[in-house]
């Protein structure tokens, strides 16, 4: 089966739909839960330099390789790895990554779910006036009930389904031209909200995330931040290398890359200072976990004039931010089905969304039923997410780097790159030494319990 090979209208386009692709409930949901759980600052600081020092060069190795091989990722590590002369089983990194989007997915889409469930709560003025206990009553009742889990996890596979199936080029590079300003109007919002009402607590939640205290950095937290960096970023999923095979020789890989870094770093910060010092003025628990966002925010939509309108717009774009990376999500298992089977695009859609569908299912039912269900002490939803973030991420990552670094043509990924000698230097020490050793490590001690 053939593929058209499109590229992006533009490298703005480009630029918009990979921002997309990164800019999602990562930033806006997990990071900030994250960085409560694992104490602030040190977790920040340790995610932000993984993000320029880890993070970029394996995303601008992903978008050289796939514009090298033009195909979707299996395809093109075989490929890339054939022209270099190099095994077939290179391909294993394309294999683990389509993996890990279709398990990612399977949760991904149950918060995405959460999301648009909230779109209504809001406007139905359901947070009027609450205090963070109504709130977390609402959230912990809307977790209990299987039925409502159910039915917005499956509104928003239909959602991503439909969309995939129409094919994403034009329609999901214009959606994200107008989402992504909009994300960021909202978010300025939010903050300056924050700044406004929550008084002394503003300056507590600014250096909670960014007062550097270093004691409170564990083994368990450098590696939460490598794996978020990757999660943040769409890494080690064939995502990246998917998009860039879509792209044309001209676009610069680091300065763009340099762009979606910073943005998504943007986003991220920004969601911590509306989410924490609602959270610190209202007396709530940082270290929530996932609740997090559903049980501070609702706080400040019901106590502001013309909240639940602000609040409707705030859940219909993060359900949009979820969007543009499900999508991006569910696009790898749809290209494997629509390549290795007879099945046509609709087709591969359909039956990747209900395979994706089903196991969320499972995760849904962690939430309530299943709790006790467990290995490893981990929840079925704890499970995945451990799985893809911690391992299968960071193993697909260091394959990408050690790829590019020691396997491919050193001389044309420097023409590519048009770097001069100093800098290329930096690149080479970077990626043929520092980023692997530091993912080897990072991923050897987690799995040291608690290491400290
Ligand atoms: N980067 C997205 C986010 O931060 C999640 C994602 C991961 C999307 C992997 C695509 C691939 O929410």
């Amino acid at each position: 089966m053939k593929k058209s090979h499109s590229q992006w209208s533009s490298r703005m386009g480009f630029m918009l739909a990979a921002a997309g692709s990164a800019v999602g409930l990562g930033n806006i949901w997990k990071f900030p839960y994250m960085a409560g759980e694992m104490g602030g600052s040190a977790f920040v600081l340790t995610y932000l330099l993984f993000m320029f020092v880890i993070g970029l060069p394996i995303l601008v190795l992903e978008w050289l390789i796939g514009r090298r091989g033009q195909k979707n990722p299996i395809h093109t590590m075989e490929d890339v790895a054939a022209s270099e002369g190099r095994s077939k089983l290179w391909r294993w990194v394309g294999i683990i990554g389509v993996l890990g989007s279709f398990l990612i997915l399977s949760f991904y889409s149950v918060i995405g779910g959460w999301a648009t469930d909230y779109i209504f709560l809001a406007i139905n003025g359901t947070f009027n006036g609450v205090d963070g206990a109504a709130t977390g009553q609402i959230f912990s009742g809307f977790l209990s009930d299987v039925g409502s889990l159910l039915t917005w996890h499956t509104v928003f596979m239909a959602a991503n389904t439909i969309i995939v199936a129409m094919g994403v080029g034009g329609g999901l590079e214009r959606a994200c031209k107008v989402m992504m300003p909009g994300l960021g109007l909202l978010l300025l919002i939010l903050v300056g909200y924050a700044a406004i009402v929550s008084g002394p607590s503003f300056g507590v939640a600014f250096n909670f995330l960014f007062t550097p205290n270093w004691s409170a950095l564990s083994g368990t937290a450098i590696l939460a931040a490598l794996g978020h960096a990757f999660f943040s970023l769409s890494l080690g999923m064939g995502i990246m290398m998917a998009y860039g095979s879509y792209l044309g020789k001209d676009v610069n890989l680091l300065s763009t890359a340099r762009t979606v870094v910073i943005l998504d770093v943007i986003v991220a910060m920004l969601s911590g200072m509306a989410i924490f010092p609602l959270v610190f003025a209202n007396g709530l628990e940082a270290g929530a976990g996932p609740g997090l966002i559903f049980v501070t925010l609702p706080i400040a939509f019901g106590n502001m004039a013309a909240g639940s309108i602000l609040g409707c717009l705030f859940f219909i774009f993060l359900t949009f931010a979820a969007l543009t990376s499900s999508i991006s999500l569910l696009e790898p298992t749809v290209e494997l089905l629509e390549e290795k089977t007879p099945m046509g695009r609709k087709t591969a859609t359909v039956v990747s969304s209900v395979l994706i569908w089903a196991l969320g299912i499972a995760c849904i039912l962690s939430f309530n039923e299943w709790s006790d269900v467990t290995l490893f002490g981990k929840n079925i939803f704890d499970l995945l997410d451990y799985l893809t973030s911690k391992i299968m991420l960071p193993v697909t990552g260091l394959g990408t780097v050690i790829f590019g670094a020691w396997m491919m043509n050193q001389k044309i990924i420097r023409k590519e790159l048009n770097l001069g000698n100093f800098w290329f230097g930096v690149w080479s020490i970077l990626t043929r030494v520092i980023i692997p050793v530091a993912v080897v490590v990072i991923l050897v001690c987690g799995f040291l319990p608690e290491t400290r």
